[in-house]
Formats: C-alpha cells, structure tokens, sequence
C-alpha cells in the first residue's frame, strides 16, 4: 500500500518542483502547458539533456582518416570474392542499413544493387531460397554512442564499461572466450567490430576462402588490397599515416583498415533532433500528439505509462542490456535448437537467464532504421509496438505478408520457436493494453527522435561515395550503390 502511495505521488511531488523553477523563469511565455510540464519533470527525473553523445570525440566526416575509411567501406576489395563490401548492407541512404528484414550479402544476383530488389543469385552456395545473413543489419548512425556492447547479442563488448569487467579494461570479440581481453581488438567498439564483417562467409568473407581463419583472412585481404599494383591506396595511406616513406605490408595493414573503417562509423552522427530541441526548452519542437507519446513511453505503468524507458533509457534510448521480448525468429536462424532457432545473447554467455534475450537497440532515427527487431520481422513501428504490448497475441496473428523479400525462411516453425521464448522463464513481454491513440502517440513521439538529415540525401551526400566521385579506386571495385529503378541511391 505504501509503495503504491509511493509511486503515484512522486509526479506530483515533481510537477510541483518543476513548477516552482519555471516560475522563476519565463516559461509563461514559450506556451508551456501542462502536459509540457508534466513531462519536463520525467525528463528531469531521467536526467536527459538530448545528447547521447559527445560531438568533440568524435571524427568529423571531413578528417583524412574518416575520408579513407569511407573509401575502404565502400569497397568491394574487402570482400573474399570481390562482391561484398560493408556498405552492402549499411548505406546511409537506407538509414545506415540495408532496409530489408534479412541481409543478402555475397552472391548478390547484382552486387550494386541495395535495398529492395536486392536478391541472391539462386545458385548461389547453400542457397535455400531465402536470405543468408541470419539477423537484421543494424544501423551504423550513431555508432559511437555505444558504450557496452556491439551487435544483437553483444559479442563485442567493452571489458571496462559492463559487469563482465575483469579490471584491464579492452575489449572482448568472438576472438577471446566470453568476458576476455582480445590483444587485437584495436581502438575502440567501432574498429574491434569493423574486424568481423570480413570473417563472416555470408557476409564478405565468400566461399573460396574456408581454409583461412579470421586473423588469416583478414591478412590477407590487407595484403590484396596492398599489392593491387597501382599506388591508389597506398598514397592514400602514406597521407593519412602522415608517413611518405611508409610500405604497402607497413601501412595497409589489417589494424589501420579496420581502424579507418570505424573512424568513417563514428564520424556518422546524427542526433540534432526535433525531441532534442524539445529537451533543451523549445516546447514548439515537437507536437501535441508526440508529447503525449512521450508521456506513455517515460511513464511507469503504475503512472498510465508503458514504461518504454525502462529498457530504452538515457539520451540514447538503450540500457545497452538484454531482454527477452520475444521478437518473431524468421530467417534460417543461428543453427540454435532444431538448428532454425537463435538463442540471442546465450550464445555468448551461456547463461539460461540470457536465452532469446537480444540487446535493447537505441530509438534514435528508428524511424529511418526498419525492418525492426534482430529478424526484421515487423514493417511498421505501430506492429514493432503491439508485439511489446503483448508478444502472444503478435506471435499468433503475425502476418508474413508484410515481409517483402521472398523466401524468407522457417515461417511454419516460427511460431514454434518463437513461442519457445514466450514460455522461457525470463520472458519480459510488458502485457499492457493501450489504446489506439496512446499507440500512435508513441509513434509519433517516436519520430521526433529523427535527426532531419537522414532523410535527406543532400545532407548525407558527404557521408556516400556515388557515381560523381572522381577519385574511384582504378581497380573498379568502388561499390556504386544504385536501387532498384537502376538509380544512385
Ligand atoms: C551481408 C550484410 C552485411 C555486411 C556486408 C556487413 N554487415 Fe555489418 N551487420 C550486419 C548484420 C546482420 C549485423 C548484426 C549481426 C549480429 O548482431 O549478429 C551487423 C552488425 C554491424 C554492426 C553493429 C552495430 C550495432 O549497433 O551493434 C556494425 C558497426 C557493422 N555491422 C558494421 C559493418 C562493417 C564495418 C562492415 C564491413 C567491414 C559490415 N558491417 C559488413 C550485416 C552486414
Ligand atoms: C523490457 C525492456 C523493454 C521495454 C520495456 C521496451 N522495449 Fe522496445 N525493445 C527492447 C528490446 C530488447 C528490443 C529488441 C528485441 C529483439 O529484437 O529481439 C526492442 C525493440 C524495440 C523497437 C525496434 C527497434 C529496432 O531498431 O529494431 C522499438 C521501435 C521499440 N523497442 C520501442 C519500444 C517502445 C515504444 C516501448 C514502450 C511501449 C518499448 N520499446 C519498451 C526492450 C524493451
């Protein structure tokens, strides 16, 4: 009784101080309301100030080093077979990812061709008729904001920054056992990440390379794109390394294109958002309806609210930790279970507690960043949001239609491992029920987490290297990305 007391007077006792500070001000003349007031008082109670991230630590996208790093992300020259390259499945046009549910990466019917219409070629190996890569891409915006953990189910991890620390700080990889320091990991999440995409045979590592290991493919590509035979990268390197003497086995080293790569990742933020504004005391930045939305998403469910933030916390809208939603598991699958199943981040601490628990993505530009959740199995953020609510009842009237690409794999037995989640102990399903106008107020709060810059291909154009770019790699293996319509993207 008491904490219930407790928890449904503590926005009053806010409200009241909140307040007492705007009448010490001149909010009496921004059009302050009570709504606006009420949600002042949760953005103080979560101490948001707008920024997830410190601009001044990271690269500007103009720096030798995240120039070269775009150059080498958008180059075919890191896939084994010369037909894969990051930006296949991360283009800042597709909202730093590839806008399908599941990735097609090597034996694209056409490399180039991303997004929609993408399509692997049917003879491709170990084709089944469906998607390869087993989870959805993630986008690369924002990158740096990350603290903890990199991928679904965090595999790369920051030995510093989680629970798993072991006091020497670095960084673990699927290179060193669960909470081990990797010697190579490099620099930081972003390059120690930027290592793995080039080791993965669905991704870029392709099918002609299966007597190398990680370390032996990843020397080898360096060494390939060394000795190319012209001086295209290795001038490029000499700048960058402020080395003029510097040798190809010297500067083109696996070390400096990873590091380079995640220098070009971090340069990617995007977080001057309407919500920001809206933070920083513009009340007119966001609409009636989105501040509404905020209210449901801050608020506890005790309060009327869904509690969103509870998993989605802080300026970047992640605990960086993992639950179990039981999000539908489409795609082929981890070789988990029967073989079809993902088991999530008990794949990488081997903890029952962790089975089907994926990392809470960050909400910044979700709007941009769908499919959404670690399959890609819902279209709109309204579905992604009703499958919160109540993951039984999304589960049993999930429908496959939305997914656009074909062929995509183990449809009937989703259910089936899907409910497998459902029924595990640490199930989080949120089993609320909103109304319609609540759920499409968190949509709309949802989209004023969207820096206007990722919808515009103008203000992106310096993060994209397209058919206007003068300085191609001689090689031809610069990834022109074009769309379905045969258009640059
Ligand atoms: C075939 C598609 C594909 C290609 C090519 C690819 N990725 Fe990814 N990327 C993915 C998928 C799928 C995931 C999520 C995998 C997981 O969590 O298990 C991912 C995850 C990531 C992440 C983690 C983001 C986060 O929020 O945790 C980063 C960063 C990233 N990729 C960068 C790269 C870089 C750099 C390259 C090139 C070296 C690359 N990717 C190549 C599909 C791809
Ligand atoms: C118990 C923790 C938790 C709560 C509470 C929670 N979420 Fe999530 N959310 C997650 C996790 C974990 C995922 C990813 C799950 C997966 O992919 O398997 C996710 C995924 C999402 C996604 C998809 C993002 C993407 O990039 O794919 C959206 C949108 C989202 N949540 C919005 C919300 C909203 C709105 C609420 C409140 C109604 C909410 N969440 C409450 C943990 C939570």
């Amino acid at each position: 009784m008491s904490n219930l007391f407790y928890k449904t007077t503590t926005p009053f006792i806010l409200l009241g101080i909140s307040t007492l500070v705007a009448c010490g001000g001149d909010s009496g003349f921004n059009g302050s309301t009570t709504t606006d007031t009420q949600l002042k008082a949760l953005i103080q109670t979560e101490g948001l100030t707008g920024s997830p991230l410190e601009k001044n630590n990271v690269p500007a996208i103009s720096s030798p080093a995240a120039q070269l790093g775009m150059r080498l992300f958008f180059s075919k020259s890191l896939g084994g077979d010369k037909d894969s390259a990051c930006v296949s499945c991360h283009h800042p046009a597709l909202g730093g990812g590839d806008s399908l549910s599941l990735p097609i990466g090597v034996e694209a019917e056409d490399p180039d061709l991303l997004g929609s219409g993408r399509a692997h070629l049917a003879s491709g190996t170990n084709y089944d008729g469906g998607p390869t890569v087993p989870r959805n891409a993630p986008t690369t915006f924002n990158l740096a904001g990350w603290d903890e953990v990199l991928f679904h189910d965090g595999r790369i991890e920051s030995l510093l920054k989680t629970p798993h620390q072991n006091g020497a700080g670095g960084i673990s990889t699927p290179d060193s056992a669960f909470g081990q320091l990797d010697t190579s990991a490099g620099a930081n999440l972003a390059q120690a990440q930027a290592r793995f995409p080039i080791t993965s045979p669905e991704e870029m590592k392709g099918f002609h390379h299966q007597d190398k290991n990680n370390q032996q493919i990843r020397d080898f590509l360096a060494q390939r794109l060394g000795s190319f035979g012209t001086p295209y990268w290795l001038d490029k390197f000499k700048a960058v390394f402020n080395s003029p003497n510097g040798t190809a086995s010297q500067l083109i080293t696996e070390q400096n294109i990873t590091f380079l790569i995640g220098e070009y990742e971090r340069s990617q933020v995007f977080i001057d958002t309407p919500w920001k504004k809206y933070v920083e005391g513009d009340n007119t930045a966001i609409s009636d309806a989105a501040k509404a939305g905020a209210l449901v998403f801050f608020n506890t469910p005790a309060n009327g609210g869904a509690g969103c933030s509870s998993c989605h916390a802080g300026d970047f809208f992640t605990d960086e930790s993992f639950h179990n939603l039981a999000m539908p598991q489409i795609g082929r699958g981890k070789g988990d279970g029967d073989g079809s199943e993902d088991f999530g981040r008990f794949r990488v601490t081997g903890q029952a507690s962790d089975k089907y628990a994926f990392r809470t993505p960050s909400l910044l530009n979700v709007e941009v960043t769908g499919p959404w959740s670690h399959a890609g199995a819902y279209t709109t953020l309204e579905a992604t949001i009703r499958h919160h609510l109540n993951p039984q009842q999304a589960i049993d009237n999930y429908d496959i239609n939305q997914i656009a690409q074909s062929g995509v794999q183990n449809l009937a037995k989703m259910q089936t491992n899907t409910q497998k989640a459902i029924d595990s102990a640490n199930f989080e399903g949120l089993n609320l029920n909103l109304t319609d106008t609540q759920i499409s107020n968190l949509v709309a709060f949802l989209k004023t987490l969207t820096d206007p810059c990722v919808k515009n291909r103008q203000c992106l154009s310096p993060w994209i290297l397209d058919s206007t770019d003068t300085d191609q790699d001689p090689n031809g293996d610069q990834l022109i990305a074009k769309d379905s319509n045969n258009l640059d993207l």
